[in-house]
């Protein structure tokens, strides 16, 4: 077994295919892996055939495939693809296929490759929203994630057949994003594993009337990236995105909402039970005061229409002063210029202290740096008075630089 895998090296990634319909969209999921030059084997379930054939999985992948332990036996294939493998992703994991991993039966290639393999195992399941809730895949899944597997949740949606609920297979491209982030982790771990985080991402929307609003330039890449970073460490995360034009996270409990008073609603009985937020969206201060229902109309006389504002709640304020869970982390984000008043690090310490946060993630954007990039950086002020100094990156090494201080402020 090899550890510390970085993305751009090659990898031996297993890709076990349970028996669900969703075992179709697990060919994009090998294709991605190949395409980016792993060294990929697919091990389907003998159910799982009855949906995509050998030799789909064969083509892809460019190896021979099989279900069962007695096809080259001479190879050892039982414990071999088991032992040599760094990351093995189970996608679609049925509600069957997890109660044979949780028991540690081993009756085809799969089940004896997950007893074999010790490097990070990833489950995506899809079922029936009723087999998801259903005690005994509850208990199955909670099984699987104890002994350190990676268990992401479900997407909600279109399910087989005319129902919807939660249930569906994560889009392939968020699941390969979760499993090279395991994969560039190597055995660093599964450090947020039991936490419960929330994180925010986005800009809110405050409406003049139903078609004009006052935004901002947020894109919601750092929101998101902190969430799937946080999927990747084992935490169950809930994400709350205010107009953010990215597909759901894989893994990952998404609220969506439009304007900070919704985002207030949603994140602050979200942190009640959580051991760390996250608040890296970009809540508008003020909202119009009156919101007209039907739209503004131009003046005839040329006259412009007055603008009055109000003040919105400021939410990281709020969940850093009360805090429902004693030893919660509170994290937040100032976007800052400088001024005639101080530097950008001065007002940065000014803000730490009045937002009575642990940690301010302090991005510079004078000249509208930062915005929609896939690059930041930045310097993670702390209320003890450590600055850490985060070098130009991509916004997913940012987001782990930020849970790692998280950790830290845990485990003291
Ligand atoms: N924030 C919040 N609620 C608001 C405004 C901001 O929770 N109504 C949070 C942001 O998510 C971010 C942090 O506060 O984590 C700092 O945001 P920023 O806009 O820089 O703070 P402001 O208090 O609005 O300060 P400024 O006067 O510099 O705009």
């Amino acid at each position: 077994m090899t550890s510390d895998v970085r993305p751009s090296e090659v990898a031996r990634v297993v890709v076990g295919v349970g028996g669900g319909i969703a075992a179709y969209k697990s060919c994009e999921l090998v294709r991605r892996f190949t395409e980016s030059g792993h060294d990929v084997t697919v091990v389907p379930t003998a159910a799982a055939l009855e949906f995509v054939g050998a030799a789909t999985w064969a083509a892809l992948s460019g190896k021979p495939v099989a279900a069962d332990v007695w096809t080259d036996v001479h190879e050892v294939p039982h414990v071999r693809i088991g032992q040599e493998a760094d990351l093995v992703v189970v996608a679609p994991a049925t509600a069957d296929l997890m109660a044979r991993a949780a028991h540690g039966l081993a009756d085809d290639l799969l089940t004896n490759t997950l007893l074999t393999a010790r490097c990070p195992v990833v489950f995506a399941p899809a079922m029936h929203t009723e087999m998801w809730e259903h005690a005994a895949t509850r208990a199955n899944v909670a099984t699987l994630r104890s002994r350190g597997a990676v268990v992401v949740e479900p997407a909600e949606g279109r399910l087989t057949g005319a129902d919807s609920g939660k249930g569906r297979l994560p889009e392939p491209d968020e699941l390969f994003q979760v499993a090279t982030d395991l994969l560039a982790r190597g055995e660093r771990g599964q450090d947020l594993a039991g936490r419960h985080v929330v994180v925010s991402a986005g800009g809110t929307r405050e409406y003049l009337d139903p078609v004009r609003f006052l935004g901002n330039r947020s894109s919601g890449r750092q929101g998101y990236a902190l969430a799937r970073a946080a999927v990747a460490r084992g935490a169950e995360v809930t994400l709350v995105s205010a107009n953010v034009s990215l597909p759901d996270p894989a893994g990952v409990k998404v609220v969506h909402v439009e304007t900070t008073a919704e985002l207030r609603d949603a994140v602050v009985p979200a942190a009640a039970s959580a051991d760390a937020v996250v608040m890296a969206a970009a809540p508008a201060d003020y909202r119009p005061t009156t919101t007209s229902e039907s739209k503004i109309k131009k003046a005839a006389d040329g006259s412009a229409p007055g603008l009055a504002l109000t003040q919105n709640p400021d939410i990281l304020h709020e969940i850093a002063s009360q805090r429902a869970r004693p030893g919660s982390v509170v994290v937040g984000f100032a976007a800052e210029t400088g001024d005639d008043s101080g530097t950008v690090l001065d007002l940065a310490r000014d803000k730490l202290a009045r937002k009575g946060c642990d940690l301010l993630v302090v991005n510079d954007v004078s000249g509208g740096a930062v915005f929609g990039s896939a690059d930041n950086q930045a310097v993670i002020l702390a209320a003890d008075g450590a600055a850490v100094d985060v070098p130009r990156g991509s916004k997913a090494a940012l987001a782990h630089v930020i849970w790692d201080q998280v950790v830290r402020r845990f485990d003291s």
